[in-house]
């Protein structure tokens, strides 16, 4: 098995594992977690279990990035990224991008805001999360299908 194959298996291992998160968050957890009445309760699980998701994807995002540039650089298609036709890949590094910042620098900074808004209107607060989970869910899962397309040749 030559190099570009492993980062490809460590590249799709590390993709499965941060956007099938993100999908159960969103489809399962935020759901079941928004049927429990008391603010305080339903705070403590959501963060219970996000807190562990969070730490995991802490590693999985950044691999998933680092396994990407690997191949980038090895098959030597950088230049491909600002090309019409290789827009799966560019919108690969955006999604990328995008959760960077939220694990990193958003979230960080926004946690004792959450916290607070949890508290005072639970309702709204976790029907915001949820919503928020589905766009950045949706656009990763949509993201990726069209990254396998891209690879394969499918998109041109
Ligand atoms: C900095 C971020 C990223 C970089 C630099 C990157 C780069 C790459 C490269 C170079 C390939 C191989 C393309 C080819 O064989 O022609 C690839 C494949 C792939 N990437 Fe990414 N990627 C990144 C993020 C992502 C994200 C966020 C997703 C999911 C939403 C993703 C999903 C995939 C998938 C599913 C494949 C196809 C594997 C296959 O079927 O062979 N990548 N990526």
């Amino acid at each position: 098995m030559d190099d570009v194959t492993i980062a490809r298996a460590i590249h799709v291992l590390a993709v499965v594992h941060w956007i099938g998160g993100v999908i159960f968050v969103t489809t399962v957890i935020l759901p079941a977690v928004s049927r429990i009445a008391e603010p305080a309760r339903r705070l403590e699980m959501f963060e219970a279990i996000e807190q562990r998701f969070s730490r995991q994807v802490k590693v999985s995002v950044p691999l998933a990035g680092l396994s990407g540039a690997y191949m980038a650089e090895r098959l030597d298609i950088w230049g491909r990224f600002v090309t019409p036709g290789g827009w799966w890949l560019m919108a690969m590094v955006l999604v990328w991008l995008v959760f960077m910042a939220m694990l990193f620098v958003i979230e960080p900074f926004v946690h004792k805001r959450f916290h607070r808004a949890a508290m005072g209107d639970p309702t709204g607060t976790f029907r915001r999360v949820q919503r928020a989970h589905w766009v950045l869910g949706s656009a990763a899962a949509v993201v990726a299908a069209a990254a396998v397309a891209g690879a394969h040749g499918a998109l041109g």
